[in-house]
């Protein structure tokens, strides 16, 4: 399916985003291993949960389904079941890495694997460290590429250095470390989103964070809880910067998950000159929640890099086009982990963008995006990357003749009602 994304001002609207895709994924997984039935409301019924579902659905857990609301049958520490055939994450790099580290537990064989794009992007960096750790797991060329082989094997704590900033890697690490003979201790030189050692504990796990390190124990049971699951400001961040670029805008999202390690997004677009200003917030099920406003704002050129770039990893592709509407030269640097994303959104954004009318230089490690280079509008590829996808419909807003973002269903995989939102605004 094609959208034709046509040229926006005025954007006046409050609303809520789509479901935190990364605290949906987490809910499932370890209200599956807790002992008794979790209720998660507001889960993000997008294709890369649903897939975490199925697999879980495969290892033996009842899960039941209403609306965006679910109810996980969890079967305690012990309780999965071996699968009889592959289990299949799809498009999901959250479920294929923190699944590994899960199943490198278990008392049975398994096998993951996924759709083309998962079966190129590396997994070389939680293989090595399960193995570490005692795992018996094998990638496909050179251990680095799904399908994952998994088998039994009792499994001891370590000592970790993490080389890439990756919440996947740190999760999949800690999931294993629970079954774990001794303690883990993970030294995280640069902090990734802490969704799964604040959702452990928060179903009675002791997971203690403290100076750049990681401290986790083996655990004897999880309980189950009621998980609110808040809104995703990956999501969100689209139509925070539509807000901020589009004529005489406000745009008020209500309920957007606000933990410090993913609002990167916000903290760069500050700086830039956004008016943006957070409310309401409150804790909800031990994640922070506010509701985000933002309007029209001037917007200049920042440097960004360092400790920002993964607390704000995902939200780049929008964040390019926040930088093309800026005064000045905005400089990307260290973000090379955008090479193995959904797609390599070093090139696909840089080039997609250019073809639009802007003029954004590609680098080893990020990009330089020349600002003032108002979009004339046009055809824009997404590679089946859903936030590319979602990105270009916002640039059709900005632009001068509006764009056709091609095969536009991927925006499903994480905001299933991106595009009716966008044609109500
Ligand atoms: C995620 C972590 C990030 C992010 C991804 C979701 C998670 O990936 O890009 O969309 O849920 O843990 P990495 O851990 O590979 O950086």
């Amino acid at each position: 399916m094609d959208f034709f994304s046509e040229p926006k001002k005025n954007l006046c609207a409050s609303f809520d985003v789509a479901p935190d895709k990364s605290i949906s994924h987490r809910a499932v997984m370890f209200s599956a291993i807790a002992d008794g039935v979790s209720e998660i409301s507001n889960f993000l019924n997008g294709e890369d949960c649903i897939a975490t579902i199925n697999c879980f659905r495969k290892l033996g857990i009842k899960i039941e389904i209403n609306k965006s609301n679910i109810k996980v049958f969890g079967k305690g520490l012990f309780g999965l079941n071996e699968p009889d055939s592959a289990l299949d994450v799809q498009n999901s790099g959250t479920t294929i890495r923190l699944l590994s580290g899960l199943l490198a537990a278990q008392p049975f064989s398994s096998c993951l694997t996924g759709d083309e794009s998962i079966k190129k992007r590396p997994m070389d960096r939680v293989i090595n460290p399960l193995r570490m750790m005692n795992a018996k797991i094998h990638g496909e060329n050179d251990q680095n590429f799904a399908p994952i082989y998994i088998e039994e094997s009792k499994l001891k704590g370590i000592e970790y250095i993490q080389k890439v900033a990756s919440a996947q890697v740190k999760s999949a690490i800690i999931l294993a470390s629970l079954y774990a003979e001794r303690g883990t201790k993970i030294h995280e030189p640069i902090k990734s989103r802490d969704h799964t050692e604040l959702m452990l504990n928060y179903l009675g796990a002791d997971i203690v964070s403290s100076n750049g390190y990681i401290y986790s124990k083996p655990i004897k049971h999880l309980s189950p809880k009621k998980i609110t699951v808040p809104n995703d400001i990956s999501s969100a961040a689209f139509f925070i910067v539509a807000a901020l670029v589009a004529e005489n805008s406000e745009i008020k999202l209500t309920n957007v998950g606000i933990n410090p390690t993913r609002t990167g997004i916000l903290d760069a677009l500050i700086e830039m000159g956004g008016n943006i200003k957070i409310t309401n917030k409150k804790i909800v099920s031990g994640e922070m929640v506010g509701d985000i406003i933002a309007k029209s704002s001037k917007l200049k050129c920042i440097n960004i890099g360092g400790e920002i770039i993964p607390r704000m990893i995902d939200e780049i592709p929008i964040f390019a086009l926040a930088a093309i509407y800026a005064d000045g030269e905005t400089i990307i640097r260290n973000a090379e982990e955008l090479k193995v994303k959904e797609s390599n959104r070093i090139k696909t954004v840089a080039e997609e963008f250019n073809k639009l009318g802007a003029n954004i230089e590609e680098k080893d490690d990020g990009m330089i995006i020349k600002g003032r280079t108002p979009l004339i509008g046009g055809e824009a590829m997404t590679y089946g990357d859903h936030r590319l996808a979602m990105s270009f419909a916002i640039a059709g807003f900005l632009s001068k003749n509006g764009v056709l973002v091609k095969n536009s269903e991927s925006a499903s995989v994480s905001f299933p009602n991106f595009f009716e939102i966008v044609n109500a605004l």
